[in-house]
């Protein structure tokens, strides 16, 4: 009998896939070292949205005219660079190259992780992640966490569980009663995931209860317990607060030991928004800012802002393991067997996605390969090059800062003396417009207070205190160009 033999689709050819990967992996890292010396590239090359389109416009019937690898370098040259040293914007991070091959291979793979056996890997390293995760926030055993696709996704796991653990029915099964009406405490500054995850609970604009912020912009504790009064007279039942660590706007961490004692006092769940700041937890110095953080029955922390990894990668962590069970407490019986209820390795009893990508295996891969001496030195060079930044921006007296830096986000203006709020808000959003738009570097704007600032996010390991002298001088050029055109 002659075996037949079976036909690779040419789609999945390997030869194929060996040459152009070969060719693509040069090809990136001629790119990352443009990008990173920053040199004869605009940090983002800006385009006109309706144009860019255009451009991409492409044929149904599928043609392999054009190489994969002018494909992938128009691609690349129409991106923003992350990896640029004058890329300062948003919170977004210039992922680790060792974090970007991996994450080739499990693209690849494309092992799920949404049931142990449909990505083993994933679910033994996420375990081990999270274990490295529960002691450094100094949690006692007992602890959990499960991966997320993104920060928002981990606030709404984690303030699912908080409506279920903290209502004596069962709200996911018979849904809101409209006696029991659940509130989140929230600071004004909480970043708007927060507010938005209550109303995609059904629960409206009564349930986001707001504490207002004080001038460093961190949450004013000192006012809860009035306004959860206030809230519980209008018949909201307050369950939880949600602490920021750190804000999105200006990077200030709430104070989360007064945060714990009014949820220790309250039994409410203590919920910390850490997507941003929770990288301090590796750094000796500026560590003190999570004070309390054990006393959370929950936090969230972003591995692609802070810890240097492709987006999206999230870890909830959990002070009781098993509260994370009770957040979804439908089952899907075709995927879950009844003996295998309550285990830590399929991962979709806890989870909003079904199917996930093996973010435990990108979140392992740089644990593993820098280590928290390599995240310490990261963090804490980041959070100094701020305060010598705004060092910098109080000795220019055409320059104001909003608050004193507590992390890596720091929100400066042009501010020559005799203009007021209105004129200088038009003038610092020319200032970020042109800026972008000619390419020198990226940084975003935000309004506080009616107030509008340039924001920078000091996230990229090879930003300087030189790159940040030749922002200042530009923003500095600009503005005087703006206030003559004002004349
Ligand atoms: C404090 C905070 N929480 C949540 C988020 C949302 O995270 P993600 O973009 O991963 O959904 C952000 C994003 O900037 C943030 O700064």
């Amino acid at each position: 009998m002659t075996k037949s033999k079976s036909k690779i689709p040419s789609p999945f050819n390997p030869e194929v896939f060996r040459k152009e990967g070969h060719i693509l992996v040069d090809t990136l890292s001629e790119y990352l070292e443009r990008a990173l010396s920053g040199k004869e590239m605009a940090v983002l090359p800006w385009n006109d949205p309706d144009h860019l389109a255009e451009t991409f416009s492409f044929d149904s019937a599928g043609s392999e005219e054009e190489s994969l690898d002018a494909f992938i370098k128009r691609i690349i040259d129409n991106s923003i660079h992350i990896h640029h040293p004058h890329y300062i914007g948003h919170q977004v991070t210039s992922p680790l190259p060792a974090a970007v091959l991996v994450q080739f291979c499990t693209t690849l793979l494309n092992n799920g992780a949404a049931i142990y056996e449909m990505g083993p890997v994933n679910m033994a390293m996420e375990r081990n992640v999270i274990k490295r995760f529960g002691s450094l926030i100094g949690y006692i055993p007992g602890f959990d966490g499960i991966f997320t696709h993104g920060g928002t996704a981990g606030n709404l796991t984690a303030m699912l569980a908080a409506r279920q653990v903290k209502t004596d029915y069962n709200i996911w099964e018979d849904g809101v009663r409209e006696m029991n009406r659940p509130g989140y405490i929230i600071s004004e500054q909480a970043h708007y995931s927060v507010a938005r995850n209550v109303k995609i609970m059904g629960l409206g604009d009564e349930s986001i209860v707001k504490v207002p912020v004080d001038r460093h912009f961190r949450m004013r504790t000192d006012r809860l317990e009035e306004i959860k009064t206030a809230a519980e007279k209008k018949g909201i039942r307050i369950i939880s607060v949600v602490a920021s660590s750190c804000s999105t706007a200006t990077g200030s961490y709430d104070d989360l030991e007064a945060v714990a004692d009014f949820c220790e006092k309250h039994e409410l769940w203590m919920h910390v928004d850490g997507a941003h700041g929770m990288g301090v937890l590796f750094s000796e110095k500026y560590k003190d800012r999570l004070k309390g953080i054990e006393r959370a029955d929950s936090v969230v922390i972003d591995f692609h802002k802070m810890l240097l990894v492709p987006a999206l990668n999230t870890l909830v962590m959990f002070r009781n393991g098993e509260r994370s069970f009770e957040t979804f407490a439908q089952k899907a019986s075709y995927l879950f067997q009844k003996s295998q209820e309550n285990v830590w390795y399929n991962s979709a009893i806890r989870t909003i996605e079904c199917t996930k990508s093996a973010l435990g295996i990108i979140a392992y891969t740089a644990l593993k390969y820098y280590g928290n001496g390599y995240y310490r030195n990261y963090i804490d060079s980041r959070y100094d090059l701020a305060v010598t930044f705004s060092l910098m921006i109080k000795s220019d007296s055409k320059l104001q800062l909003a608050v004193e830096p507590e992390s890596n986000i720091i929100c400066f203006r042009f501010a020559p003396e005799g203009y007021n709020d209105l004129a200088l808000n038009q003038i610092n959003a020319e200032i970020r417009s042109r800026i972008i738009k000619e390419g020198s570097f990226y940084i975003v704007q935000t309004e506080l207070e009616g107030k509008i600032w340039l924001r920078l996010t000091i996230i990229n390991p090879v930003t300087s205190k030189d790159d940040l002298k030749a922002l200042l001088k530009i923003v500095s050029e600009i503005g005087k160009e703006e206030v003559r055109k004002m004349a």
